[in-house]
């Protein structure tokens, strides 16, 4: 019976006769055996398969194996005398479906650094580490539906083409069926997108929250988990083009609860991930992060700090170090300053509160002072803002003056507007870059290493 290696690892019993299908990761021949490594990437770790000599067409099937080589292996399993594992697999029988060769194979033996990888990315995730990194993300990501799931949330597929810039930042691709070399104009020489696929533009979407709203105002908990598109033209580690995000949105909430539900979501994520690849995540740990371990568990056990805005500030005004973009009541706070406050003064996850209305996205319920917010953003060390969220406007009349004031069109919102005036209600959910959470986890430097095709300004391959 065909077995997948992690189970074998773990379960396997000497005298047992199994198949295993996977990659070579390594081969080393000796006078009357060989030792070849397989992996299937079902853990960290492969089987070592020990051929002998005696294996019907020994020198033939070797020249074939090689790093990289695809085989199906079956044999007995042993008690291993080898140290680091518990058994091994005495070949029996090996077929190779598809040869790798020794000349051309790009991922021999020595660490590739991972630029070099990203080069490769059809092939990267057979190294360990982008091994790792994947099924830490399947983890997280089964992790976050158990999570919401677990509490009446209803997952809703919210549109990845949209008519509406829910962030208004401007940062949207379009998605237009125009031949560009022929872009109908109007009389104006604007372009006409009346006849364009939709009848007007249509953008890839950067956020699911306000269809998520929507969906709260008949559900009143739900969750978005899809891709978004950001066409900022950002060129740093923590920045992605296009990236999933996870969005609960929840009727009858205010921004306490908001923070309380993030708390205890990424404290659920990581304890999940924990418990489901521990081997990966002392990887992590041993290779690329030694702080990796440390922080889940600081994670899971202690509070969060809290601080308002304006707290915040004073403490980086008192913080005596020199920013690049200066510290003043009013600014858009940048990693520097973010991860400033998580990684130096709270030395855990921050939640910074109650932000200027004048940075922060129309949506946001404006508090008592009208110079501020009820919004959040959740900072993590070395990441900086992993979560931003708040709790939503319900009042159709401040609303509205928000909209005028940030200078958005009213008309193309009728239907946000409606839900304000049918059955409003305090709302409020957040949004958390699962990419960075990746990140976070595992201590990844850069996130175009967490994503298995990464997307940026000047890269998409595939
Ligand atoms: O802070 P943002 O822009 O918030 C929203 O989009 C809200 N509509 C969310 C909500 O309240 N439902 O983005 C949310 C998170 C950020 O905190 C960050 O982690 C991540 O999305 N993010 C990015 N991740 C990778 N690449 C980018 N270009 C990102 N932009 C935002
Ligand atoms: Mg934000």
């Amino acid at each position: 019976m065909t077995r997948r290696i992690a189970d074998l690892l773990r379960h396997g019993q000497p005298h047992e006769i199994v198949t295993v299908q996977g990659w070579v990761r390594t081969k080393r021949e000796q006078k009357e055996f060989s030792f070849v490594e397989v992996n299937d990437g079902s853990s960290m770790a492969g089987l070592q398969a020990v051929v002998s000599q005696d294996l019907p067409n020994y020198a033939e099937t070797m020249r074939r194996v090689s790093t990289g080589a695809s085989v199906e292996i079956t044999g007995t399993l042993v008690e291993s005398p080898a140290k680091g594992q518990r058994i091994e697999l005495r070949a029996q029988s090996i077929t190779v479906f598809g040869e790798a060769d020794a000349e051309t194979y790009p991922l021999q033996k020595k660490r590739h650094s991972f630029e070099f990888l990203r080069d490769i990315a059809h092939l990267r995730s057979r190294t360990n580490t982008l091994g790792a990194v994947f099924r830490v993300r399947n983890a997280a990501a089964t992790a976050i539906h158990n999570f919401f799931q677990e509490r009446g949330f209803l997952w809703m597929h919210t549109p990845i083409i949209s008519a509406s810039d829910c962030e208004g930042a401007g940062e949207m691709f379009t998605v237009t069926g125009f031949d560009l070399a022929k872009v109908p104009l109007t009389p104006d020489q604007k372009v006409d997108y009346s006849q364009d696929f939709f009848g007007k533009p249509a953008y890839l979407t950067v956020s699911g929250q306000l269809e998520a709203e929507i969906m709260a105002m008949a559900f009143a908990n739900v969750y978005t988990f899809g891709p978004t598109f950001r066409a900022e033209n950002s060129n740093t580690s923590r920045h992605l083009a296009e990236f999933w995000m996870v969005e609960p949105e929840m009727a009858f909430c205010n921004l306490q609860g908001d923070m309380e539900l993030a708390e205890a979501f990424l404290k659920y994520v990581f304890k999940f991930v924990l418990e489901t690849c521990p081997e990966d995540m002392q990887f992590f740990n041993d290779r690329i992060d030694q702080s990796v371990l440390e922080t889940a568990d600081n994670i899971i056990n202690n509070e969060f700090a809290r601080v308002t805005y304006t707290d915040a500030i004073a403490l980086l005004e008192q913080s005596g170090k020199q920013f690049t973009y200066p510290v003043e009541w009013g600014l858009d706070m940048q990693s520097e300053h973010e991860r400033y406050l998580a990684e130096e003064y709270f030395k855990k996850p921050t939640i910074v509160t109650d932000y200027p209305a004048k940075i922060k996205a129309f949506y946001m319920r404006l508090n008592d002072d009208e110079k501020t917010v009820a919004a959040m953003d959740v900072l993590a060390p070395k990441i900086g803002e992993i979560i931003g969220g708040s709790q939503r406007e319900e009042r159709l009349d401040v609303l509205e003056r928000r909209l005028q004031e940030v200078g958005l069109d009213p008309a193309p919102y009728w239907w946000y507007l409606d839900l304000r005036r049918y059955g409003t209600v305090p709302h409020a959910g957040f949004g958390l870059g699962f990419e960075r959470l990746v990140q976070f986890m595992t201590g990844m430097g850069n996130i175009r290493d967490v994503i298995p095709f990464p997307r940026a300004p000047q890269e998409v391959e595939f």
